[in-house]
């Protein structure tokens, strides 16, 4: 009996410590959840750190440049309900998910890379929700959604590696790497690239649908489409949902470039570092993508392109 309590005290004891020894970690070592620097652009020098530039043949018969500063000084969000709704006319989107303003001249042309696998009610929410945004951000754009037709797991790298083909195909010079489960709320989240790779995921309010997995790193990168290349885009052999961000983050860094953000935030990151060497880079990526392209079919709202990896 006495023992048993005694033991019980040392339990305790043991229990105690280890809890404060925890949480002195985390508060000695913030770097543990910090080891990713940004650059931080304010709001009032965005416009300073976009590189402007549209897609090979895009042509507008618009007279004047579009302004951007009433895009980004926009401080009001879209309802989250409009993935339940259709899209209001007079939107003019053409076959395959193009779209620009008509009353201005664009200065940037952006894909928007959704790669993509069952969830046919997430995408036409996703589809409807964004070209209302898009309508309010007077860019040049397409969404290209890339489907993985067969059955090993998703490989989410390798079908952003195929949609950046796709759109540079395509002529854009700019890609967004869009996960479909995240909305941005505000219109003053520009759609265009910075000129280093740009986390726009973390800096705004967003909702996802579901959490099927713990991804805060992923969700939604701007990138010059010439920066992908040079870093050979993502890694092919990440099968299953882990790694490939961190293959990615690393890929960038290799190259001297760094990540920015709009505006500061608190932010969630953790995962350890990771680095992969320039041969292994060059050796996985766009340079060794191989796949079976099933189908590509133009949707009123998106291009739809079929994949067996
Ligand atoms: C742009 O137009 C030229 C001439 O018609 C054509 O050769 C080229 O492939 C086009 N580029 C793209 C990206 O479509």
């Amino acid at each position: 009996m006495h023992i048993t309590i005694m033991r019980y005290a040392l339990k305790k004891k043991i229990l105690f410590f280890g809890m404060v020894f925890i949480v002195l970690m985390i508060f000695l070592h913030p770097d543990i959840n910090a080891r990713r620097s940004y650059e931080y652009i304010d709001k009032d020098s965005i416009l300073d750190h976009l590189h402007e530039e549209t897609a090979e043949n895009f042509t507008s018969s618009a007279v004047s440049d579009c302004d951007y500063r009433d895009v980004i000084y926009d401080d009001t969000t879209l309802s989250i309900r409009l993935v339940d709704d259709d899209l209001v006319e007079g939107h003019r989107i053409r076959v395959g998910g193009e779209s620009a303003p008509q009353d201005c001249k664009p200065k940037f042309s952006t894909a928007i890379i959704v790669p993509y696998r069952d969830r046919a009610e997430q995408l036409r929410g996703f589809l409807v929700y964004m070209h209302t945004f898009f309508r309010r951000q007077k860019i040049h754009y397409r969404i290209f959604v890339i489907e993985q037709v067969d059955s090993r797991p998703f490989n989410r790298a390798k079908l952003l590696n195929i949609g950046a083909v796709a759109a540079m195909k395509a002529g854009y010079p700019c890609l967004v790497l869009h996960d479909v489960d995240l909305l941005p709320l505000r219109p003053a989240n520009l759609y265009s690239c910075t000129l280093l790779p740009r986390h726009m995921s973390s800096s705004i309010n967003q909702l996802r649908f579901v959490l099927p997995y713990l991804n805060l790193f992923g969700g939604v990168i701007a990138m010059i489409t010439k920066q992908y290349q040079l870093i050979n885009g993502m890694s092919n052999e990440y099968f299953g949902w882990a790694g490939e961000d961190d293959d990615f983050y690393s890929r960038i860094e290799t190259y001297g470039l760094k990540l920015c953000r709009f505006e500061a935030e608190i932010s969630m990151e953790r995962r350890n570092q990771f680095t992969v060497g320039k041969t292994r880079i060059a050796a996985d990526g766009l340079s060794s993508l191989k796949y079976t392209e099933v189908a590509t079919v133009l949707h009123p709202l998106f291009t739809h392109i079929m994949v067996d990896l």
